[in-house]
């Protein structure tokens, strides 16, 4: 019985662990995300000139992005806001702006 609630508490320590770390992260994703707003508006839904980036596909936007840093794709800022991040971030920006 002692050890049937041990193992108990342990998977609820377990799993409230986890859910607190994804949470974590999806904020990490909405502030990575909120330095782009400025130019490509709240979310991603521009209102300018500047392309939209809610609804983009991942790997659009993931190829988008890796063609700024590596030059193939000439741009006029976005090489510079592109050098900030770690591939990671851009998975996570990938996939936040593509539910929005
Ligand atoms: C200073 C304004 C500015 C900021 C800030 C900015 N962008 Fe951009 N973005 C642009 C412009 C302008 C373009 C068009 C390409 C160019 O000239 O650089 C662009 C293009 C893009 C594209 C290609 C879109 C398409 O459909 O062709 C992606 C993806 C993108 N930006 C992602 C981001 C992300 C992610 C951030 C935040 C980390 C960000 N941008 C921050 C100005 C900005």
């Amino acid at each position: 019985m002692h050890s049937r609630n041990q193992f108990l508490l342990g998977l609820t320590v377990f799993l409230m662990t986890m859910s607190a770390s994804s949470i974590a992260q999806e904020r990490n994703v909405a502030l990575l995300a909120s330095s782009c707003a400025a130019c490509h508006g709240t979310n991603g839904h521009s209102v300018g000139g500047i392309p939209s980036l809610a609804g983009a596909s991942e790997s659009y936007f993931v190829e988008q992005m890796t063609q700024f840093a590596n030059g193939e794709r000439k741009s006029t800022v976005m090489y510079q806001h592109v050098a900030g991040y770690t591939q990671e971030e851009i998975e996570l920006m990938a996939a936040y702006f593509a539910k929005q």
